[in-house]
């Protein structure tokens, strides 16, 4: 079959390169794509969001399925489009319906979703202009510190976290007042501080049936020592030593479990990844978040343990069989350092050479952030987040070892990365 997979950071590589080794792929588009995706298919230059053109590409190719990787597009309905369209309509979209995407799309549906199916998360209220005032006295009932959420998505950059109430006071009257966020601090979530370790936990669902991946963690934020402002992710590792069985099974019974109750007695059909942001306080699971989607870099770690084909996991979501499949998983560890551009998260220079790819050795390499220009065959930078170098190993600290040593190679002006991924698990 043919597939066309949207997105073009290092989750899509990895979701390319896994595709790619499938008996059942014929021809693989990628769109936009970036230069590590080039090995696996054809890069499509389209906009994620032009669903008009996303829809011509599919006819002229003879796409048979769809693969949705960022939120964006599933946020704006591609799902529901391909629905409506007679022309396009039995062409599979792996990822959910815009309702169902809502769960990523608005925290403050996600928190009702929770509320209404008794799902462990942070007590919360939620407040837009016409109740400032009572957002401030929510705030009062609270302990420090705080958490403020944009309502909408904000890139992962809509939580702000407040030492002090006047902090707290300020920063809230700001999202809604001058719309620090856009529309998405149209209305802010507040709420109460959970202390713990977090986790990434993820499932493949048809709707009816669905299958636990490996989970993960990632490390957000820019600097050593988990400090400075959060990033889209800058390393994973899985498995998660502290995600034992007995926690797991919390996760299945009290989060994963009524979020599918929740979205089947409400009629919302979801097909594909729901990624749960987690957190452990003392012993028990409570989400952070829902996303509609795979994280980044999760995927770089948790794709490649994925023994089992992931095109036939597909097929089995599209036609609503997956109670008939099972997730292999290779038991050992993957560690994914990213590499990233200098200034990252803040402003960074694209363009510069990407050199030495081809001395790494026993680890993959995932393209993020890179182009290749095609006049040169140089490939450059084009992000803030470059590359994403994961290796397997015995423990997590062989699986990093190896990815240290790979990343040590590869050079690109202004290269930047944490060198303690893991460390608060060891
Ligand atoms: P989110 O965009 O919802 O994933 O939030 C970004 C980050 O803020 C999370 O990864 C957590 O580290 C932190 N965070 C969000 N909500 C809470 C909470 N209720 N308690 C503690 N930390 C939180
Ligand atoms: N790595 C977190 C995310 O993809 O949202």
């Amino acid at each position: 079959m043919n597939i066309l997979l949207l997105g073009s950071g290092g989750r899509e590589h990895a979701l390319a390169w896994k595709l790619s080794q499938s008996p059942l792929l014929s021809n693989l588009f990628i769109a936009p794509g970036n230069a590590g995706t080039l090995q696996f298919g054809t890069n499509l230059a389209l906009s994620l969001n032009d669903f008009d053109e996303i829809k011509i590409a599919v006819l002229k190719h003879q796409v048979n399925m769809v693969v949705v990787g960022p939120e964006d597009p599933l946020v704006n309905g591609i799902h529901d489009f391909f629905l409506s369209d007679p022309d396009i309509r039995q062409v599979p979209v792996i990822g959910p319906v815009k309702k169902a995407a809502m769960l990523e799309g608005s925290k403050d549906f996600a928190k009702q979703f929770m509320n209404r199916h008794g799902i462990p998360t942070a007590r919360h209220q939620t407040f837009s202009k016409p109740t400032i005032s009572d957002g401030i006295d929510f705030l009062h009932t609270l302990r420090p510190p705080y958490v403020l959420k944009a309502d909408g998505l904000a890139a992962g950059k809509g939580v702000i976290i407040c030492k002090t109430l006047e902090e707290a006071e300020s920063e809230f009257t700001r999202m809604l007042l001058d719309s620090t966020f856009g529309a998405a601090s149209d209305k802010v979530v507040i709420e109460e501080f959970l202390p713990g370790i977090e986790l990434s936990v993820f499932i493949l669902t048809d709707g009816k049936n669905y299958k636990i991946l490996p989970e993960a963690k990632d490390y957000k934020k820019i600097g050593e020592g988990d400090t400075g402002p959060n990033t889209g992710g800058m390393g994973s590792i899985s498995p998660v030593v502290f995600a034992d069985a007995l926690f797991m099974q919390k996760v299945e019974e009290r989060i994963i479990r009524p979020t599918m109750n929740g979205l089947l007695s409400e009629k919302i059909d979801y097909k594909g990844f729901i990624f749960f942001g987690l957190i452990k306080v003392k012993e028990d699971p409570y989400v952070i978040e829902y996303n509609c989607r795979l994280g980044d870099p999760e995927t770089e770690s948790v794709i490649p343990r994925v023994t089992s084909d992931l095109v036939q996991l597909f097929k089995a979501v599209a036609t609503q069989a997956l109670d008939a499949e099972t997730i292999f998983t290779d038991p050992r560890f993957t560690a994914t350092v990213m590499l990233v551009s200098g200034g990252y998260p803040g402003h960074y220079e694209k363009g510069n050479i990407i050199l030495g790819e081809e001395q790494v050795t026993g680890s993959m390499v995932f393209h993020a952030g890179t182009v290749l220009n095609s006049e040169n065959g140089d490939i450059t930078s084009n992000g803030g987040r470059v590359m994403a170098i994961t290796s397997f190993g015995e423990t997590m600290e062989d699986a990093l070892l190896k990815s240290y040593e790979n990343v040590k190679k590869i050079n690109f002006k202004g290269k930047y990365y944490r060198p303690d991924i893991g460390f608060d698990l060891t």
